[in-house]
């Protein structure tokens, strides 16, 4: 529902303009409006959303907002990432089939995230027929290219379990320190670094048994016979800085193939003419952005080629973390090219979020699952916050809950909103509800309008933390205006009627144009908003001020943070710890 309208374009809603009004009117989009698809890294179908996740989320939606807000035709889709062997043993421990296992994840994470009010349109799944058919077609398209080699390699078998072992998956004690119960290629107790077969008494963190060395044909992708390619695209200057520079890093220590491919038993797609072997979870899960796609037009009636074919017409963004930025910087477009695919415009990559400056702590109640907060918090507190820390760099970005709860109250309640709240009374009780008939400091409001242009900037390149910070300085002025004018002493002393109605009606058009900046950040307090306004708070409706204009009657926007709830949380996340339900 929120998504058709926006999808239409809302200017209408509200309008009431006579041509908009008969209901057959569709505005005819705008010629210079971009066409931009955007993507967010798809979670895995192994475990519930965090908060970690949710920083991800809320900064591509708030930059789908933001187009959609201007007037680009801007899409924003997604999916659960559901192969490979964790989500293959993680069904099989609860008694139940990998099917079953993603379908009840991939409704929670749907829950969640429209919880948060992230506008997907559309959230799919990678275990699905047009994800079948694009992967096997793009690895048939490699393969025809020459760029598939297949060779025998050794690796780490479970003699019990039958089944190969990735290196996470064998435990043993630490060669250096002699630390027992050390996962992988790398020890927590001291810090080194080795290969599984230096484990002193290798398990298999499955069944226990001692791993054997067996052989297996993979395939790989040959990665280094595109390297001019992949040079190129680094080069290109569309990259962050600091991604391009990762990425120059692995270039220049020159490529490596990759292997795309894993034995059965294996939860993913076969390989076509190779039974018994299956994709490798990375090399679908990128291919499920495609399919996504895919989906929504059959849905939409939506044409996918100006989109993904080489001569496509949109522009494609992928938001990141940083810790996939190989698989996206360097395996996902050589793919695409190979198959004579679009690469895509930018990969726009962000840090890991922290709670209270460490790494999110399962004992310490910070490992916070989105359905946790939810129980707790409002989804747009989180919003607001997030929005007021993230740049455009690839930097960590800490979740202080003090400084949070003290920050969406100071700023939120205590300047946004206040400006609504403290005008609305007046209005309501002296002036039917409705503003003046003409605007008492049209070159204050110019002065909002004017900083549209800086702040829509700042939106754009994802610096929203510049976004905020200027819309904060325009609500103190907008404050400052009302404190200045007093118009609760006016109202007071009689015959002074209209400088109340004046000074309450430009409070109230200064509170548009904030509410209007801030829509991408604060959805559902924005929807609120236009239902108090009657007015739609997309930029593109920003015009005039809103003059003779009825209100209808105020309603609390946005309640304060309380910390006590921030408490419950965390004593509800730490519980949940113990009990094991993290
Ligand atoms: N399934 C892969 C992505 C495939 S994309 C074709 C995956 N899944 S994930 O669930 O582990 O992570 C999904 C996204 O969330 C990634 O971009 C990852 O960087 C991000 N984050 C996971 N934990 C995070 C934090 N603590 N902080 C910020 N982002 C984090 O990777
Ligand atoms: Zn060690």
């Amino acid at each position: 529902m929120d998504n058709d309208r926006r999808e239409t374009g809302a200017q209408n809603r509200y309008s009431s303009a006579p041509f908009f009004s008969h209901g057959m009117f569709k505005p005819m989009p705008d010629s210079s409006a971009r066409k931009i698809l955007v993507t967010s890294a798809l979670p895995y179908a192994n475990g519930s959303l965090h908060l970690g996740h949710l920083l991800e989320m809320v900064q591509t939606d708030i930059w789908v907002r933001f187009q959609k807000s201007r007037g680009n035709d801007c899409l924003y889709v997604c999916a659960d990432d559901a192969h490979g062997t964790a989500i293959m043993l993680t069904a099989e421990k609860l008694g139940i089939s990998p099917e079953e296992q993603i379908a009840r994840i991939k409704a929670e994470h749907e829950r969640d995230a429209a919880g948060f009010h992230i506008g997907f349109d559309n959230y799919y799944s990678t275990h699905s027929e047009e994800n079948r058919n694009w992967s096997e077609e793009i690895y048939r398209r490699l393969k025809a290219n020459g760029h598939i080699a297949s060779r025998a390699i050794v690796q780490a078998f479970d003699p019990e379990k039958e089944l190969f072992l990735a290196d996470r998956f064998i435990k043993g004690t630490c060669p250096r320190c002699k630390t027992p119960d050390q996962y992988g290629d790398n020890c927590e107790a001291c810090g080194a670094t080795y290969t599984p077969a230096d484990l002193i008494d290798p398990v298999s963190a499955i069944s226990g048994a001692r791993p054997v060395q067996k052989e297996s044909t993979h395939f790989f992708f040959t990665l280094p016979a595109l390297a001019d390619m992949l040079k190129a695209w680094i080069g290109s200057g569309t990259l962050q800085p600091q991604i391009a520079n990762k990425l120059r890093e692995w270039t220049d220590a020159g490529l490596q193939e990759w292997d795309i491919s894993r034995d059965a038993p294996y939860f993913g797609f076969e390989i076509p003419g190779e039974p018994g072997k299956f994709f490798y979870v990375w090399l679908d899960a990128p291919i499920g952005y495609i399919a996504s796609f895919q989906n929504y037009c059959q849905r939409s009636g939506r044409d996918f080629d100006s989109y993904w074919q080489a001569d496509a017409n949109a522009e494609l963004y992928h938001f990141i973390g940083k810790d996939i930025i190989n698989f996206h910087g360097l395996f996902w477009p050589a793919m695409l090219h190979s198959a004579g695919l679009r690469t895509p415009t930018a990969i726009y990559a962000h840090g890991f979020l922290t709670v209270n400056g460490t790494k999110m702590s399962k004992s310490r109640g910070t490992f916070i699952k989105a359905g946790t907060y939810l129980e707790h918090l409002d989804a747009e507190y989180l919003r607001y916050y997030f929005a007021a820390k993230l740049s455009a760099a690839v930097d960590d970005i800490d979740l202080n809950l003090e400084d949070f709860v003290q920050r969406v109250n100071a700023d939120v309640v205590g300047k946004i909103v206040n400006i609504a709240s403290r005008c609305a009374g007046f209005l309501r009780k002296g002036f039917d509800n409705t503003t003046a008939g003409n605007c008492a400091e049209p070159a204050l409001l110019q002065a909002f309008l004017d900083e549209g242009e800086a702040i829509a900037r700042a939106y754009e390149e994802r610096e929203f933390s510049k976004a905020i910070r200027a819309i904060v300085a325009l609500a103190d002025r907008a404050n400052q205006y009302i404190d200045d004018k007093k118009p609760w002493v006016l109202a007071k002393e009689g015959g002074r009627e209209q400088e109340v109605h004046a000074v309450c009606s430009m409070g109230i058009n200064l509170f548009r144009v904030l509410m209007t900046y801030l829509k991408p950040v604060l959805p559902a307090m924005a929807d609120r908003s236009e239902a108090f306004l009657q007015c739609s708070l997309d930029w593109t409706a920003l015009d005039g001020p809103l003059l003779a204009h009825q209100l209808a009657p105020f309603q609390p926007l946005l309640t304060r943070v309380d910390p006590g709830a921030v408490e419950s949380m965390l004593d509800a996340s730490a519980e949940q710890a113990k009990t094991g339900l993290a």
